[in-house]
């Protein structure tokens, strides 16, 4: 192996730094740990970083929210992921912040190239301000009604509701999501970096042959579409660095976040005999990948490559994209308890079921993975404990309790066992490509060998023949040395589990160790290695799941935030409010609308008369909650045409939304029709 190591840089996204680590998460990271695990178990000088991505508005405002300091909150958030990680066996070499020393000074280093190397340009463009708070909105902080359908409620950048994609000025009734004030326009410089100059180059890179196919696809189409100018200043009050010659104007998070990289692993440079320039300059022999996720392509595969090559530093050797976690089928759901936190599955289930599972379903692909809950546990328990474990599990209480823990001097079926060692190519090759499914699918066939074997030799038979003692012990060496074999393959999957048969075997596995065979060799007591998932556990987290969601989205008690946060309207006379017609109704019935994210459809009665609303509160109920129920509606509100038909009038809920909408209810005794003043 020495004579061909590779020096390799292994990248995950950076995760931002205003939330939890979910379990969505945790597939890009166990992805690359996998890939990065064996990379070392071959001997290559491998590398593995990471950090917060710490800086940006939503973290800004998040910190405001929480009364305390950006930096006080990233530095908790940093901590618990770092545990989160630690804890799922990701080995990252070092993780960092992009909110450190090492990224402020590489971010200018690379602007100042890129503004000296012309390709940095200024324009002022106009831009939603929120008088209120003094700040610029950026589209997900504006909120209004959809200049297409109408639909309330929707952000600046795209709706929900009819998909139309637009700019946060084209909304109607915009308001600020963050003080409820009506927006106004402000002009404000901004620079820009020159994408386009760089078409080029991504073009080729593109026609390299060496990206996924999808992620080449989505190229094509961004140069078909043509690139653009790429906005990365932002105006104070912002949580990043400040653009240096440019006061009062800060690098947009995206510019600086995967300098991050390089910055996490300059710092590991310092503690380690690595040199910086080794893996980055511009004649790099280094080999660079980034592993992401699919919705952050963009970012990787166009800006990132086009800042560092107009930066002269190189570029990545790929980016690999990685499709996105559903739960039991459907996206992450706080209300079924499937959104996940990674902390919450620590507390009930063993990390390495997870990494198995999610080593068993991966390809090179982009494709979404879904982590049903049921196959999860019928999986793990039939290969890694029904087939691997089992292995040991039937031959090690032979050995050690009639052999004397020593294995047999000889190999009784070599051809078995070479059947076994010559699979570490080809498996290796799948672990190089990312297709750690097909090397999970060709280790659980070889598992099956191994126990078919044992079963049609039943040593437990042979044991109680005193002619037969020893081609018992022949056959339990065998054994184990397959099981041998098997976790020397798995290691990089599930490294708890592989080390525990290590200390079992007297070993310490390299990717040649299948190449060996331990024979004459002492080994130690077993112990149960790995436990079937209990399915109770599993519950048990859903449960968890659900409560912690609901004490999040919980106001804190000591701050309530909803006058705060949107302070009461200017004040109207009684006229005003008397032209509004309230009525009880009854929900008569509530059905699902097909292709609407949040809108449930409400039929009503108003006392005799029937009305069709469309509601948005598929997020908080099921609709089979609604129905019977009582509600006040706005009865002569004119109807609006929606892209699903014709609403007549709302009903009152209150509440942020998400989970937390709550629809009024008169007291008993109410009856449709009658007004509510
Ligand atoms: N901060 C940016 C990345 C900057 S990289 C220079 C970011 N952070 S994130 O916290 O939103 O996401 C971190 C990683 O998790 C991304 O690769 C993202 O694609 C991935 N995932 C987030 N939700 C996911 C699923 N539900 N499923 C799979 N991966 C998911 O994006
Ligand atoms: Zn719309």
């Amino acid at each position: 192996m020495a004579d061909n190591k590779r020096q390799i840089l292994v990248t995950s996204a950076l995760p931002y730094a205003n939330g939890p680590i979910h379990i969505g998460h945790m597939l890009g990271y166990i992805q690359a740990d996998i890939w990065v695990r064996f990379q070392k178990m071959c001997g290559h000088d491998a590398h593995f970083v990471c950090a917060d991505d710490a800086h940006g508005t939503p973290i800004m405002l998040k910190s405001q929210q929480l009364g305390i300091t950006p930096e006080a909150m990233i530095a908790q958030m940093s901590q618990e992921h770092q545990a989160d990680f630690s804890d799922f066996g990701v080995s990252f070499d070092h993780y960092h912040s992009t909110h450190s020393e090492e990224n402020q000074e590489l971010a200018s280093l690379i602007y100042t190239r890129l503004r000296d190397n012309g390709h940095i340009t200024t324009r002022t463009i106009e831009q939603l301000f929120d008088p209120e708070r003094e700040m610029f909105l950026p589209d997900r902080f504006v909120k209004g009604e959809c200049p297409d359908c109408g639909a309330e409620d929707q952000y600046g950048d795209n709706c929900d509701v009819c998909g139309a994609a637009y700019a946060p000025t084209d909304l109607k009734n915009p308001r600020s999501a963050i003080s409820g004030a009506t927006p106004v326009i402000r002009e404000s410089e901004h620079y820009f970096f020159d994408l386009p100059a760089f078409g080029d180059m991504l073009q080729k890179w593109t026609r390299s042959g060496s990206l996924q196919e999808e992620m080449a696809n989505k190229l094509n189409e961004w140069f078909e579409q043509g690139l653009q100018q790429w906005d990365i200043s932002r105006d104070a009050p912002y949580f990043g660095f400040e653009i240096p010659d440019a006061p009062g104007k800060y690098f947009y998070v995206w510019l600086d976040a995967p300098i991050g990289y390089m910055s996490s692993f300059k710092a590991y440079c310092a503690k380690s005999n690595l040199n910086f320039d080794d893996y980055w300059q511009e004649d790099s022999k280094a080999e660079v990948y980034h592993f992401i996720g699919k919705d952050i392509i963009y970012f990787h595969s166009l800006f990132w490559p086009a800042m560092l090559k107009g930066a002269q530093f190189r570029q990545p050797t790929n980016v690999w994209a990685h499709g996105f976690i559903t739960v039991n089928g459907t996206k992450m759901s706080k209300s079924k308890g499937t959104f996940i936190q990674a902390r919450t599955y620590l507390d009930h289930l063993n990390p390495e079921y997870l990494r198995y599972y999610f080593a068993a379903k991966l390809s090179s692909r982009i494709d979404d993975l879904d982590l049903n809950l049921t196959d999860f546990a019928q999986r793990v328990n039939s290969d890694l404990v029904g087939k691997v474990v089992n292995i040991a599990s039937r031959c090690a209480g032979f050995i050690s309790k009639k052999f004397d823990a020593q294995l047999s001097d000889t190999v009784s079926e070599p051809e078995l066992l070479a059947q076994f060692q010559d699979a570490a190519d080809r498996l290796a090759d799948m672990y190089e490509k990312r297709e750690f499914s097909r090397a999970m699918r060709e280790i659980m066939a070889l598992a099956d060998k191994a126990n078919e074997y044992i079963a049609i030799k039943e040593p437990w038979q042979l044991i109680k023949d005193e002619n037969k003692q020893q081609d018992v012990h022949d056959i339990c060496s065998m054994g184990i040395h397959l099981f041998r074999c098997l976790m020397v393959y798995l290691k990089p999957v599930v490294p708890e589990l592989a080390q525990q048969a290590e200390t079992f075997l007297n070993d310490r596995f390299t990717w040649d160790s299948a190449q060996q065979v331990l024979t004459g060799h002492k080994i130690n007591k077993f112990k149960a290695l790995l436990q079937r998932v209990p399915m109770e556990k599993v519950e048990a987290m859903i449960e968890d799941s659900k409560d912690k969601m609901a004490a999040a989205a919980a106001p804190a008690e000591t701050v309530n935030p909803y006058l705060s946060e949107d302070p009461v309207s200017p004040e109207i006379q009684f006229d005003d409010f008397a032209k509004v017609d309230l009525r009880v109704v009854k929900i008569v019935n509530a059905e699902h609308v097909e292709g609407a994210d949040k809108l449930l459809k409400l039929t009503l009665d108003l006392g005799g008369e029937s009305r069709q609303v469309f509601a948005g509160v598929k997020s908080a109920y099921e609709p089979e909650a609604l129905i019977g129920q009582l509600t006040v509606m706005v009865a002569n509100l004119a109807p609006r045409k929606m892209r699903f038909g014709l609403s007549e009038g709302m009903v009152l809920a209150a509440g942020p939304g998400g989970k937390n909408i709550f629809i009024m209810n008169p007291h008993d005794g109410a009856e449709p029709g009658m007004r509510v003043s």
